[in-house]
C-alpha cells in the first residue's frame, strides 16, 4: 500500500505573522495523524520560519522552485544547496504557473528535476493539460510529453525518489475540480506509462492530484485507486481547511 501525501503549495502568499498562526494550526491539527505524510512548500524567505516551527514534527517543508545551477552570477535565483541549508525535503518543479507565466519549458523543468535530486531534494514534478488541450482530446499526449521529460531522459529509477503531481491547468485556482473519475483516468495513465519502463517503480510511485482540492472533495479524490494524495493551493492557506484535507488522507 502506498502512503498518502498531502502538500500545501502556498504560492506567493503569507507574512511572518500569518504564517505563524497557520503553521501552528496545521501542527496542532495533524499532530495525532500517523497514517499519511504532510508537507508545506513555502516562499523562500519563510523557509527559516518553517524550519524552526516544523522541525521534529510530522510536517515536512520545501520550496516551490529552484535554479538548475549550483551557484553563479544568476541574480535573483536560488540554488538547490540553499534549500538543503534549510533542511527542505521537497521542491515543486514545473508547476503550471512556472510553465505558463515564467515560460519554463519541459527542458528547463527536467534540468531542475535533476538538480533537485542531485542535492538530495525530492522533486514534486507537475504535469497537466490546459482546457483547450483537454477539449482537443490531447490530454494524454500533453501529459506524456511532460512526463517523458524526466522518465525518458533519466529513466524510471529517477522516479523512485520523486513525486508526480497531476494538475489539470483548468482546475487550478478556478474552483473547478476534475471529477474523481477524470483525475483517476489520468493518474492511471501516468502509472501505466511509468510501468512500461519499470513496473515496480510505477507501483510505488506517489501521484498527487492538484486543482481546487477542498475539504469537501478530498476524501472522494483520495479514495481513487491511483490518487495518492494532493497538492493543495488555496485551501492550504487556511489551517482548518488544510487539516481537514490532511484528515481525508487518513481514511
Ligand atoms: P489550487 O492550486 O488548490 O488553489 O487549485 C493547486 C496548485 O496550484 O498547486
Amino acid at each position: 500500500m502506498r502512503r498518502k501525501l498531502v502538500v500545501g503549495n502556498w504560492k506567493m502568499y503569507g507574512r511572518l505573522a500569518t504564517n505563524q498562526a497557520l503553521l501552528q494550526g496545521v501542527l496542532e491539527g495533524v499532530r495525532e495523524l500517523r497514517d499519511a505524510d504532510y508537507a508545506v512548500c513555502v516562499p523562500y524567505p519563510y523557509l527559516s520560519q518553517a524550519q524552526s516551527m516544523l522541525q521534529g514534527s510530522n510536517v515536512a517543508w520545501g520550496a516551490q522552485n529552484l535554479s538548475p545551477q549550483e551557484e553563479g552570477a544568476f541574480t535573483g535565483a536560488v540554488a538547490p544547496g540553499m534549500l538543503t541549508d534549510f533542511a527542505c525535503s521537497y521542491v515543486i518543479i514545473g508547476h503550471s504557473e512556472r510553465r505558463g507565466l515564467f515560460h519554463e519549458s519541459n527542458e528547463i523543468a527536467s534540468a531542475k528535476f535533476a538538480a533537485a535530486q542531485k542535492a538530495g531534494l525530492k522533486p514534486i514534478f507537475c504535469v497537466g493539460e490546459t482546457l483547450v488541450e483537454r477539449e482537443s482530446g490531447i490530454t494524454e499526449q500533453v501529459v506524456a510529453t511532460q512526463l517523458d521529460a524526466v522518465l525518458v531522459r533519466f529513466g524510471a529509477q529517477a522516479l523512485k525518489e520523486a513525486v508526480i503531481a497531476y494538475e489539470p491547468v483548468w482546475a487550478i485556482g478556478t474552483g473547478k475540480t476534475a471529477s474523481p473519475d477524470q483525475a483517476q483516468a489520468v493518474h492511471a495513465f501516468i502509472r501505466q506509462r511509468v510501468a512500461q519502463h519499470d513496473a515496480q517503480v510505477a507501483q510505488g510511485l506517489c501521484i498527487l492530484y492538484g486543482g481546487s482540492v477542498k475539504a469537501g472533495n478530498a476524501a472522494e479524490l483520495f479514495g481513487m485507486p491511483d490518487i495518492d494524495g494532493g497538492l493543495i493551493g488555496g485551501a492550504s492557506l487556511v489551517s482548518d481547511d488544510f487539516v481537514a484535507i490532511c484528515r481525508a488522507a487518513q481514511k
